[in-house]
């Protein structure tokens, strides 16, 4: 089971402290207690520059081994996993989680930044994709356990034993994206990536003074600046090209295809594999896409590219299939459009599907 993780501000959330130094206000961890783990850190490792993984691992251990330093802040919620972040600067930041029965992280990585975290109390089991390729490793951390890794590091971690367990994670740079992965037959698939308040499993779920809200903010701020007064946002370039496309919906894009028209699957191969594909849809790359279907293109292929041609482009949920369709309408395909919806309303209709078919 994957639990939810909420920020400090939220339902779990402990006491309130004072803004200070490198954390937003209202996390929880008075100036005071900020100071204290500044120093500890002080002594631990450089105040600046990227960390590596036995430097933080330093940090975890090094703070793991001080329980006055947070014993007091922690929040034992069975039914949300809880973290709070104890510091923060420009080259690390540092998390305490909570741990109960059921409760993980699900499969990720950590963007660009590697990684320590040291069990505190209670137990932790780690299940990690082992450096020589598709073989899962796994690991019980007891109490006063530590790891390190490096950013190609992908792993699961859970609760382990009886008891509640807590632990101390840092990372550097500073935690800002993190990507999810699929447990397949075909190994681990990377699905999505997602911005991050917080660490091991929290997926954006920022309320107001966390830092996603405040990268979010900022982001607002810039884009009236930076961006030419004309250019469309991705949502009007969407529906711009919407307008000009009779979208099918799947029950009507699986009767047309008995009538000559051709299904064009352009997801990539990875989330076939999670999703499943279609019986006789043509694969072909968003990447190469228009060069395959382009009648003067060189790289064609010549039954599909038509100007005729009754191209349905499909992906996933139906938004990057309608500017590939859009595409398609602009270097002369007259006929493409594209499946509204995508795979997953095909699935949900109740229409033909199978699973991935096995790479070569
Ligand atoms: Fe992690």
């Amino acid at each position: 089971m994957t639990a939810a993780t909420i920020t400090p501000s939220g339902a779990g959330a402990g006491q309130r402290g004072q803004p200070g130094p490198g954390l937003q206000p209202g996390w929880g961890v008075s100036p005071e207690r900020q100071q204290a783990i500044a120093e500890v850190l002080g002594a631990l490792v450089p105040p600046a520059g990227r960390l590596a993984p036995t430097q933080l691992r330093a940090v975890t251990a090094g703070l793991a081994a001080r329980h006055g330093l947070w014993a007091d802040l922690v929040v034992r919620d069975p039914d949300v996993r809880w973290y709070l972040p104890l510091h923060r600067s420009n080259s690390c930041d540092v998390w305490l989680l909570a741990w109960e029965c059921g409760q993980d992280t699900d499969w990720h990585d950590h963007g660009g930044s590697a990684g320590s975290f040291a069990v505190a109390e209670g137990c932790l089991v780690e299940q990690y994709r082992a450096p020589s390729g598709r073989r899962i490793a796994r690991r019980r951390l007891p109490a006063s356990e530590a790891v390190a890794f490096g950013p190609a590091h992908v792993h699961n971690v859970a609760h382990g034993g009886d008891g509640s367990a807590t632990s101390i994670h840092a990372y550097s740079p500073p935690l800002m994206a993190m990507t999810y992965y699929s447990a397949t037959e075909y190994g681990l698939i990377a699905r999505e990536t997602v911005a991050v308040d917080g660490p091991e499993g929290a997926r954006g779920r920022g309320g107001v003074g966390t830092a996603l809200a405040a990268a979010s903010a900022s982001a607002a701020r810039l884009s009236p600046d930076s961006l030419p007064a004309d250019a469309p946002s991705i949502d009007e370039l969407l529906a711009e090209a919407r307008s000009g496309l009779a979208r099918l919906r799947p029950e009507a894009a699986f009767a047309v295809l008995t009538d000559g028209a051709v299904l064009v699957d352009i997801r990539p191969l990875e989330q076939r594999i999670a999703e499943g594909e279609i019986p006789g849809a043509v694969i072909i790359g968003r990447n190469v896409l228009e060069w395959r279907l382009d009648p003067r293109s060189e790289a064609r292929i010549p039954p599909l590219a038509r100007a005729d041609a009754q191209i349905i482009v499909m992906c996933s949920e139906g938004y990057a299939s309608t500017l590939a369709a859009a595409t398609l309408r602009r270097i002369g395909l007259r006929e493409a459009t594209d499946l509204d919806g995508g795979f997953q309303a095909w699935k949900a209709a109740g229409l033909p599907t199978r699973p991935a078919q096995p790479p070569g």
